[in-house]
């Protein structure tokens, strides 16, 4: 994590809000780790009218919290993105810049279709299963650890 010149106030929100994008991330990014790995498989012990009752079982409780876990992550994430993302120098943007652009790009892609589908009921991109955001998630955890090289 960038170091602050700041007021110590400042440097404790800034962890605080830090800590809420991880948790938030940890929701979002963990519920389609658990539906790709695991719930997806419930189709090979159950008849299909099993799977989905048991998948809606999980679901209703899942459109709850994690959607709204989205939107915290990429609240949290679009106000640290304006304390740490600094100046671009002469010689143009540094490895933490390009990538943390990246990353912020396909996370507000997903937070854009993630509020159109849950506040606007609009699905201009429909994901057929969960593996498409699954593997946008997986990349965009790549690039908030290798940003910091
Ligand atoms: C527009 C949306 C987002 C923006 C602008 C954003 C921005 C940021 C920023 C600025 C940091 C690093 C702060 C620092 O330590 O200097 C960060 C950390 C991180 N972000 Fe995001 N984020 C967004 C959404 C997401 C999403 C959707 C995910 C994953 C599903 C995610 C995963 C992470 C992870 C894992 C870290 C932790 C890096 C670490 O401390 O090891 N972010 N994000």
């Amino acid at each position: 994590m960038i170091k602050f010149q700041k007021n110590k106030g400042f440097t404790i929100l800034f962890i605080i809000i830090h800590t809420i994008h991880l948790f938030s991330v940890f929701i979002y990014g963990g519920f389609l780790f658990v539906d790709i790995l695991f719930l997806s498989k419930m189709r090979q012990t159950l008849s299909e009218d099993e799977y989905t009752k048991a998948r809606e079982a999980i679901m209703m409780h899942v459109r709850k919290v994690v959607p709204y876990s989205l939107m915290v992550a990429v609240a949290s994430g679009l106000y640290m993105i304006t304390h740490v993302f600094g100046e671009i120098g002469p010689d143009g943007m540094s490895t933490f810049q390009i990538l943390l652009s990246i990353k912020a790009f396909f996370a507000s892609w997903l937070g854009i279709r993630g509020i159109n589908q849950k506040l606007f009921k609009i699905n201009p991109w429909l994901f057929k299963s969960h593996f498409f955001p699954f593997s946008l998630v997986v990349l965009i955890i790549l690039l908030s650890q290798f940003m910091y090289i």
